[in-house]
């Protein structure tokens, strides 16, 4: 009998083509430009570990003592309870009561999005998504074959949410509501009139919220309030993790806090389920956080002062450069700055360039989701002072050349 081969690649599937992640996919290009012999300097992941700053010892030891103690087994696909009761104690210490039982502990902040949004979106659902964004939302809603509908954060009035725009996205597809704040990548925080203008248009509108709060104890002038202690009763899921505020993005630990609304409760069963599927996340971890939410905190006012040093160099140098201009952050490490380009170009052409000229690795704002021409980039100002000095020499003096 003869068999018949068949040459043909093995397809990929459609949606591979609409899931982007600039963040990461730009590294591709500093690889060549490393492999040419320049240093790169990579300012493009917000990864404070990478830039030299802790894992409290606490952490890491309550972590090896689990090991030790034989935690290695799968563990509740909620997660263990120790972890969910303090992180429904500390949200409920800030303003936000929470029940252990509407808590799960996810691999990072990003496991929560990814969960929450297939518990409630179906293929061709839309969900209202910041513009710019951080690209997992716009990722996940790819892979569901659902629509994200960006509504524009408005750089003239410091990066606040355009409501009369948000409030013309409605349609009866819509699902829910992504908000970040404190943002990336802008480092804005929203007032608490905003705040309450977005949560009075998502009980309007009958959406699901996603606060996003992954920076929440980054703010400059200390921990920024949950969304929650706004409205106990709306409709709101809360994400963070162990990723940014308590320097241990690679554990892949956060949790996800579901409002005690009974609106919720459909929602909590779908994303139950969903995270049988994938059992646990790393069971090890998890016990790092009561240790986080309920022990020595010491490191937090150091790192937030260390930001907002880096922020406000960034600023004075960056609105020094001519072309060049940025609203400051109040939060997190990220800086958005805006380049006058020349027309035609773009701002992935303008990032490439100075990838190519100096090494210096940003993002361009159209991997956030803005308007290629618009000539946003995002900054991550983790860097020691000197180094950034450094950075920003050779970034003024390549945007001098271009821009001439
Ligand atoms: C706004 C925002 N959400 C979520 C994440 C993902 O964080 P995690 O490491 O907790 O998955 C990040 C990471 O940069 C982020 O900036």
């Amino acid at each position: 009998m003869t068999i018949t081969k068949i040459h043909a690649p093995i397809a990929t599937a459609q949606r591979v083509n609409r899931f982007t992640y600039a963040i990461r996919n730009i590294v591709a290009e500093a690889v060549k430009v490393e492999a040419a012999g320049t240093r790169v300097r990579y300012l493009n992941i917000g990864d404070p570990v990478a830039f030299g700053f802790k894992t409290p010892d606490h952490l890491i030891a309550a972590v090896e003592r689990a090991m030790r103690d034989g935690h290695n087994h799968y563990g509740p696909s909620a997660g263990i309870p120790a972890a969910r009761m303090a992180v429904a104690a500390e949200y409920t210490r800030n303003g936000f009561p929470i029940s252990a039982e509407r808590v799960f502990i996810t691999a990072g902040t990003s496991e929560g999005i990814e969960l929450t949004l297939g518990a409630v979106v179906d293929a061709g659902g839309e969900v209202l998504v910041p513009m710019p964004t951080y690209p997992l939302y716009t990722a996940v809603l790819a892979k569901l074959d659902a629509h994200a509908k960006y509504y524009r954060l408005d750089a003239s009035h410091g990066w606040m949410p355009d409501l009369e725009h948000l409030e013309s996205l409605v349609t009866p597809s819509t699902r829910a509501l992504v908000v970040i704040d404190p943002n990336n990548p802008t480092g804005a925080v929203y007032s608490t009139e905003t705040r309450r203008a977005l949560l009075n248009f998502a009980d309007r509108h009958g959406l699901l919220v996603l606060t996003d709060e992954v920076y929440g104890d980054l703010g400059f002038e200390g921990p920024v309030e949950p969304y929650g202690k706004l409205d106990p009763d709306a409709a709101i899921i809360s994400f963070s993790s162990l990723s940014k505020a308590f320097l241990a993005p690679g554990w892949r630990t956060g949790w996800m806090a579901c409002g005690g609304s009974p609106r919720l409760d459909g929602v909590v069963a779908a994303v139950r389920k969903l995270a049988d599927g994938r059992l646990c996340s790393t069971v090890p971890m998890q016990y790092a956080i009561a240790g986080a939410l309920e022990g020595d905190r010491s490191h937090q006012p150091v790192f937030r002062r260390a930001l907002k040093a880096r922020a406000d160099l960034t600023i004075a140098r960056l609105c020094a450069m001519p072309g060049v201009s940025c609203v400051a952050p109040t939060a997190a490490f990220y800086a958005m700055p805006r380049i006058a380009l020349p027309p035609g170009r773009t701002d992935e052409d303008y990032v490439k360039a100075l990838l190519h000229a100096t090494g210096v690795l940003c993002v361009y704002g159209s991997g956030f989701g803005l308007p290629a021409e618009e000539g946003f980039l995002r900054i991550v100002f983790l860097a020691p002072l000197d180094e950034l000095t450094e950075i920003y020499d050779l970034m003024a003096s390549f945007t001098a050349d271009y821009l001439r």
